[in-house]
């Protein structure tokens, strides 16, 4: 199966199959595909193929990180619930088919009436599934406003020291993280969701992110932040299970029951005063960091997966990063982290509107997200050259079974 030179399952193939009427969601099949195909059927796609869908965890939280992102926040425009069950259920089935290559909706941009509008917006014809993940996360808000009781996981984070929050950018009823090697294909995906969500829930506000600061597989190489640090080396990794269920998966007794193998997701956008940093000593950006920024080693180690020396009296100094954010000095606490570069633009003063859009899993954020946060906002010398401008938390449900859609256990019990 070949489109335009890539190998793998482009939407354009899915559109001949689900314009020809094929058989659609068959046992072990994905939505849009035509019977006795399936993703895993393809050759393998230079892009990263296909991420199941379903599975016992959301995709897009340990699946190895994709280069590209596209996340946003939405609001409830109702509080009627068998309006957001409906939306949630159309959410899964597009979600669904696009995560596969496919179109949002049978019909497509194309193949349907033309005097009405497609039922898939186009940009995304013709590429191939690119890893696409789609993880859903609930906010607090949500819960509010449709009379549950939220896990107490789920309170508002404090605030702290520092904070340069824009309400315009926090929060959010709804969040959806996508993720695909191919930045198109992520805001396709947005879009069309966005889009079936018009009349149930608005954008409240949206990050496009590159460049993931965050390897989440022990097959991934570490890329850079846009300090020009190797980040995500001292990271869980998927590969680490029973890490994973100590700090990442809500366990049995933690409940509530719709949590139970789901996990909570912390974002912070945080604007990174490139041209400061950029005018600072490489001695002095080592040193804030904690790190060499060649080999991304410790400082005093010679290897990036050396194991950091926090001894009082090692070269990493009180007030480096990696000592105050570092599971010692927090209790224990680990997250996962898989966030992405950003450049909005510039802010009209002559600078960048850079940084990282810092996206954490963890099963409390206030055991784990909030002593870290607390020790950085204080300690950390790093804080002179970032500002935390926007501020989200949201509990991520588990994965879905075969026919469950997003929500369905806190919706309907
Ligand atoms: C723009 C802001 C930030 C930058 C540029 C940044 C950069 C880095 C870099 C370069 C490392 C070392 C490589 C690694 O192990 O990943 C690191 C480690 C780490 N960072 Fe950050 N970080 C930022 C914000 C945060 C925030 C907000 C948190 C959590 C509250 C955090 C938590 C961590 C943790 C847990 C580690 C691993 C520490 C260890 O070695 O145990 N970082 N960060």
């Amino acid at each position: 199966m070949t489109r335009s030179g890539l190998r793998g399952v482009s939407r354009r193939r899915l559109l001949g199959w689900t314009g020809a009427g094929a058989a659609l969601a068959g046992a072990g099949a994905v939505a849009g595909f035509a019977a006795g195909e399936s993703a895993s059927d393809a050759p393998p796609d230079p892009s990263g193929g296909v991420v199941p869908f379903r599975g016992p965890y959301q995709a897009g939280i340990v699946t190895p990180a994709q280069d590209r992102l596209h996340f946003v926040a939405l609001d409830l425009t109702t509080t009627d619930r068998r309006a957001v069950i409906s939306l949630l259920q159309r959410w899964t089935t597009a979600a669904e088919r696009m995560t596969a290559g496919a179109e949002a909706a049978p019909g497509g941009a194309v193949n349907r009436n033309p005097e009405a509008p497609p039922s898939d917006t186009g940009e995304a014809l013709g590429l191939p599934a690119a890893a696409l993940t789609i993880t859903f996360g609930i906010g607090g808000s949500l819960l509010d406003k449709l009379g549950i009781p939220r896990p107490p996981e789920l309170a508002d984070l404090p605030p702290f020291q520092q904070d340069q929050l824009d309400p315009a950018l926090s929060g959010g009823d709804l969040c959806l993280q996508a993720c695909a090697n191919d930045p198109q294909v992520a805001v396709h995906a947005v879009r069309n969701l966005v889009r079936t969500g018009f009349g149930t829930t608005s954008v409240r506000w949206s990050q496009l992110g590159f460049g993931r600061t965050s390897s989440t597989s022990t097959a991934q190489q570490t890329h850079r932040n846009l300090f020009g640090f190797k980040d995500g080396t001292n990271n869980l990794k998927a590969e680490e299970g029973a890490l994973l269920d100590e700090h990442v998966w809500v366990p049995p007794p933690q409940g509530p029951s719709w949590m139970v193998g789901g996990t909570y997701l912390v974002a912070r956008r945080i604007r990174m005063h490139v041209e400061t940093w950029d005018r600072t000593s490489l001695a002095e950006q080592e040193s804030l960091t904690g790190r060499t920024k060649g080999e991304g080693a410790p400082i005093g180690q010679a290897q990036e997966f050396d194991l950091p020396n926090l001894a009082p009296d090692s070269p990493i100094g009180p007030d480096a990063h990696i000592r105050l954010a570092s599971a010692q000095n927090n209790g224990g606490a680990k997250i996962l982290r898989r966030g992405y570069n950003f450049v909005d633009g510039s802010d009209g003063l002559g600078h960048l509107n850079a940084g990282l859009f810092f996206v954490a899993f963890m099963r409390d954020p206030h055991r784990q997200f909030v002593p870290m946060q607390s020790q950085l906002a204080r300690f950390d010398k790093m804080m002179e050259y970032i500002d935390h401008t926007g501020s989200a938390v949201f509990a991520v449900p588990p994965g879905l079974g075969d026919g469950a859609y997003w929500g369905r256990t806190v919706l309907e019990g």
